[in-house]
């Protein structure tokens, strides 16, 4: 769950909905072959922050959805998210997810791709329980932009020519899409005009971007135990984010080629990390992605402003703080 960071005390105002949140996900996730529950609850229980659910939850809210339907809904934003995640960690060949061993180390790749499979359908159909198609709509854009984004990843694994804006157009698909479509989901239940929903879902985007953009900083900078994952991987598994980017651009060819070289090795070592951590560091590559989160997390807050004030508007843009200010 979420912890507060940095004095950021919005989360004692979210208590209450995040534990009607756990519920919900425990409660909609059934299967006729119990393995699949096995699987899922590894997944969905091994400590997530729920910030999906919980802008579900919170965007309904601020739009004057006070029903507690709306639990159960919120409910398939981690579904989704926790399917992305064990087909991830595949693809990442990442080494711990939260702390712990990936569900992929524990009950094989095979097994992981089929349960994320499953938690896709199952999302979609709690989804299309509500007979609401504007909801199914948006959902399936955001799952269609999703899988559009990390196939987008792929094409560009090792590819050190990847523009800024090439990689903005996978971090958009592959994590800001799906925030996007908690809060544009909210919304909807809300019942707003169009100039509100799409506020509330250009919040969500802007998020989404910035979320990104600081799991990608992270990746280099946390520290192990806080962030409950790899610090590295990114470059161990070729994989060009924009702080290596923006440092490549800036960098004299000596250092230039340098950074080339160091990524291009075939086995990666913890020297040769601290080698180029260094030099994206001297090049102001953590500065620049960092600025740029920045920049989207004020987006994000202006957002919210054709919104009068509440004390739910005031926890939304609490989260906008809390996502670049995070360790984990
Ligand atoms: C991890 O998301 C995947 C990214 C989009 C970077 P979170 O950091 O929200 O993952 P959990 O659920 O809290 O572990
Ligand atoms: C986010 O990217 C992946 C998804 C949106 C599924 P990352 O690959 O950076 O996420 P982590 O770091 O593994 O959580
Ligand atoms: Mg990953
Ligand atoms: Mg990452």
């Amino acid at each position: 769950m979420l912890h507060a960071v940095n004095g950021n005390h919005f989360l004692s105002l979210v208590k209450d909905d995040l534990q009607r949140i756990e519920a919900a996900i425990a409660h909609n996730l059934s299967s006729h072959v119990p393995f699949i529950s096995n699987v899922s609850r590894y997944i969905l229980f091994s400590g997530g922050k729920r910030i999906r659910p919980l802008l579900m939850i919170l965007s309904a809210r601020m739009c004057d959805c006070h029903g507690d339907h709306k639990f159960d809904l919120s409910a398939i934003f981690e579904y989704l998210h926790a399917a992305t995640l064990l087909h991830d960690d595949v693809v990442d060949n990442a080494e711990i997810r939260r702390g712990k061993a990936p569900a992929k180390d524990v009950y094989g790749n095979q097994a992981v791709i089929l349960v994320g499979d499953f938690l896709y359908s199952k999302s979609l159909f709690i989804s299309a329980l509500q007979g609401n198609i504007r909801i199914m709509e948006a959902l399936l854009k955001a799952t269609t932009l999703m899988a559009e984004g990390e196939v987008l990843q792929l094409l560009h694994a090792e590819d050190l020519e990847i523009t800024e804006e090439e990689y903005m157009q996978v971090i958009h698909r592959k994590t800001a899409v799906l925030m996007a479509a908690a809060c544009e989901v909210g919304a909807i239940l809300g019942n707003v005009p169009a100039e509100k929903e799409e506020a509330v879902r250009s919040y969500g985007e802007n998020l989404g971007i910035a979320f990104q953009l600081t799991d990608d900083v992270l990746d280099y900078t946390a520290d192990i135990k806080e962030f409950g994952k790899k610090v590295g991987n990114d470059l161990c598994e070729g994989k060009v984010t924009l702080p290596l980017i923006s440092a490549l651009d800036k960098s004299t060819k000596a250092d230039h080629d340098k950074l080339r070289k160091l990524f291009m090795q075939e086995h990666i070592g913890q020297n040769d990390f601290i080698t180029a951590r260094g030099l994206i560091e001297k090049y102001g590559g953590f500065d620049y992605a960092y600025a740029l989160a920045q920049k989207s997390i004020e987006r994000a807050r202006d957002s919210l402003s054709v919104f009068p004030p509440s004390p739910t508007k005031d926890i939304l843009l609490g989260l906008a703080d809390y996502i670049i200010t995070r360790r984990k």
